[in-house]
């Protein structure tokens, strides 16, 4: 960013303008909005989906996605219903997969972390999005 710009974004920002990322929407470039799942679901790869969400996930989107994860609340953007219909609908796997891999940030304020070095392996990256789409009904732990 040149100075000016930092200098605007942080006029912007006193004035309680929020920033891009925060009040556009997020959207994933066409290519990645695209992928389609390479993983199958598999009552395996849902478990291993399920595990990685409440380890990484759920303190901000909440046990069954509907974004009430306590540590939601103290962001600068608190998050969506990823529940609803609409959303499911508007999101497709790829662009599940690539805003989990990528996250979001409001200049210097994450928003939503990255998970690709959280989350190295792309197939497990896939299993996140697996279990995704069983919100809000996920699969219960295996027995
Ligand atoms: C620090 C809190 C936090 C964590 C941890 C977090 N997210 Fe998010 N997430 C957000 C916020 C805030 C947004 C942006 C608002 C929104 O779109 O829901 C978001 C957006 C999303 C979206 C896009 C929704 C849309 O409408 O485009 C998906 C999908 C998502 N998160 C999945 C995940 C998954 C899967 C994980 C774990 C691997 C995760 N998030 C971890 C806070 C978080």
């Amino acid at each position: 960013m040149t100075r000016g710009l930092v200098l605007l974004a942080a006029a912007l920002a006193s004035l309680g303008v929020p920033g891009p990322a925060a009040d556009q929407e997020w959207v994933a470039p066409p290519e990645e909005r695209a992928r389609t799942n390479p993983v199958p679901a598999s009552p395996e790869a849902l478990q291993k989906g399920r595990f990685l969400y409440r380890k990484n996930c759920q303190r901000c989107h909440g046990e069954k996605g509907k974004g009430d994860g306590a540590s939601g609340r103290y962001g600068i953007k608190p998050p969506e219903d990823l529940t609803s219909v609409a959303k499911q609908a508007k999101l497709t796997d790829g662009e599940i997969f690539w805003k989990l891999t990528t996250g979001l940030k409001d200049g210097a304020d994450v928003i939503m972390p990255a998970y690709k070095r959280e989350i190295p392996a792309d197939d497990d990256r896939w299993k996140v999005v697996l279990f995704v789409r069983t919100l809000p009904n996920p699969p219960s732990p295996a027995p």
